[in-house]
């Protein structure tokens, strides 16, 4: 009996190892030794428009291109309109005061080091669909599904 089992459990693996990949990746179908075709470049959203955030907390997405602009240990091209003193002249948004805020809550009187790689949380954007499907929903529609009254 003990074989018999083994013997169905290995046909199991067998049948799901030769299967077709079930899992949709980013590399399509095309096989792992092979080169797929690169996707063209799209162009960076440069409309100057800010947008909606999703939660009240969201970083809001870059509206104009970036490509070129230097973030390193020697320049930040950002902050040389998004910073306090700079937003007069560029009439950029100010980075928001909670860029100024160290890890213990104080107010530091330049941009605080850990906000100082803008790009890690705020991105230009690509008009293209979706790469992989997914089910984000922002927060009014959670809100909305829950039968709030807000
Ligand atoms: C030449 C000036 C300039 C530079 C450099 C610049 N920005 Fe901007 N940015 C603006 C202006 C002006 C706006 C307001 C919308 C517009 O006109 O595009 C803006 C809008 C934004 C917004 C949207 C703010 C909101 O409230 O929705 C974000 C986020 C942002 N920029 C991030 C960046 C980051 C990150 C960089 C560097 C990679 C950068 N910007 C470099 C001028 C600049
Ligand atoms: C660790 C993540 C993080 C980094 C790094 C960061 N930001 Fe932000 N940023 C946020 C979030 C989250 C918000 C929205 C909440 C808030 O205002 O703090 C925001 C808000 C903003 C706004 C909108 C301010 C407003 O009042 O509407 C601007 C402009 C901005 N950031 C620019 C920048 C620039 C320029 C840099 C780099 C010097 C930068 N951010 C670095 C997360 C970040």
């Amino acid at each position: 009996m003990k074989k018999i089992i083994a013997l169905l459990s290995m046909v199991g693996v067998m049948a799901y190892v030769l299967a077709e990949p079930q899992i949709a990746t980013l590399r399509g179908t095309t096989d792992l030794d092979q080169e797929g075709q690169a996707p063209r470049m799209a162009a960076e959203v440069n409309d100057d428009k800010r947008t909606d955030r999703d939660y009240p907390m969201a970083a809001p997405s870059i509206p104009h291109k970036i490509d070129g602009y230097q973030i390193d240990l020697n320049a930040n091209k950002c902050l040389s309109c998004h910073n306090r003193q700079r937003v007069e002249e560029s009439q950029a948004t100010m980075v928001s005061v909670t860029h100024f805020m160290n890890r213990d809550g104080n107010f530091l009187a330049d941009v605080s080091p850990n906000r100082y790689f803008c790009t890690q949380c705020h991105t230009s954007q690509i008009d293209v669909p979706a790469l992989i499907e997914n089910e984000f929903i922002t927060m009014d529609e959670l809100l909305n599904r829950a039968g709030s009254s807000h």
